[in-house]
């Protein structure tokens, strides 16, 4: 019977360690859970292995033979037996809880000195701001290597949920609560934010960029996109922070969005729709319900960018939507 328990064990230990279940860490938390991961799996090995040797066992030794209709024999409960297999088992479980306790605290704990990154969702676009670079805005979440980073989120719409897979920690944004998650970058590289929760048509295509770079580098990044966003387009730049190209396709800023209709052939649109073209632009900005592109629903598009842009946004981006100069 050990021996069957050995080659068991064995077996399911190949499969635990050779198929690659979960990504490469690249953050310290991602390390914690992995650990609980693991030291739940030895146990489940372990039970799993003896479950199988004493069934294999039984089955083989004590088979009927083919003529052999007389009953087995009476059994009665055997009480060194139970009171094994209830306190192995409960001491297991309570292993794992605390364990599992201890990982949830450390993973939550920022330390004192965490740096800051607002993340805002709605549907379906990332949006984030760094208050420690002087409100810093960006569509792309970069992050300090080996800095734990803390998250402040914010849903202006539906339910979604915040996941680097590589990093492990995953936390739901609920519109009208503030959520915070805590994460320490411990390898540079790029990685992307994935929505984990339905949130609506576009919810397979709600990701964002994410690159974790050296402190330098990232020092570097914020340098440059402080000083870019003065001189850039206006309207681009709302483009880009209210999210635009998560669901449209538009050639000048190089989104390839498939939720909402493609902006390149906005004036054949407002020509259809009998409209001067800087008018539609704007409806379809602020009321996106009064016309809508033929084979897309209505109520997909939020409507609160009337009140979520400023006037002074909602004209750049018509502007720069319909190539018009300044
Ligand atoms: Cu947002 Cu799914």
């Amino acid at each position: 019977m050990a021996g069957i328990g050995v080659v068991v064990a064995i077996l399911v230990t190949l499969v635990a360690v050779l198929i690659p279940w979960l990504p490469t860490s690249a953050s310290e938390q991602m390390d914690r859970i992995e650990f609980v991961y693991w030291f739940a799996t030895v146990i489940c090995i372990g039970i799993f292995a003896l479950v199988s040797a004493v069934i294999i066992y039984s089955v083989m030794a004590f088979r009927a033979q083919p003529d052999d209709e007389t009953d087995g024999p009476p059994i009665h409960g055997h009480t060194g037996l139970e009171v094994v297999w209830t306190i192995v088992p409960a001491v297991l479980v309570v292993a794992i809880g605390i364990v599992s306790a201890v990982v949830l605290s450390q993973n939550g704990d920022a330390g004192t000195n965490p740096y800051r990154i607002k993340v805002f969702a709605q549907q379906f676009a990332w949006r984030f701001e760094y208050p420690d670079a002087k409100g810093l805005k960006s569509s792309e979440l970069v992050l300090p290597l080996g800095r734990s980073v803390r998250f402040e989120m914010e849903s202006a719409d539906v339910i979604h949920s915040f996941w680097i897979p590589q990093m492990g920690q995953k936390q739901d944004l609920v519109p009208g609560l503030r959520t915070s998650i805590v994460v320490t970058p411990k390898r540079e590289g790029t990685f992307s934010l994935v929505c984990t929760e339905l949130c609506g048509l576009g919810h397979a295509t709600m990701r964002a960029p994410v690159r974790v770079l050296g402190q330098a580098a990232f020092d570097a990044w914020v340098k440059e996109r402080q000083s870019g966003d003065s001189g850039g387009d206006p309207g681009a730049a709302t483009f880009a922070s209210a999210g635009c190209g998560g669901c449209h396709a538009f050639a000048p800023a190089g989104s390839k969005g498939g939720v909402g209709p493609a902006l390149d052939g906005l004036a054949a649109s407002a020509g259809k729709a009998g409209q001067p073209l800087a008018a539609y632009a704007k409806q379809s900005i602020v009321e996106p319900n009064a016309v809508v592109a033929a084979g897309f629903a209505a109520g997909v598009m939020p409507q609160n960018y009337g009140a979520s842009l400023s006037a002074a946004q909602v004209d750049a981006l018509v502007r720069y939507l319909t190539g018009a100069k300044e």
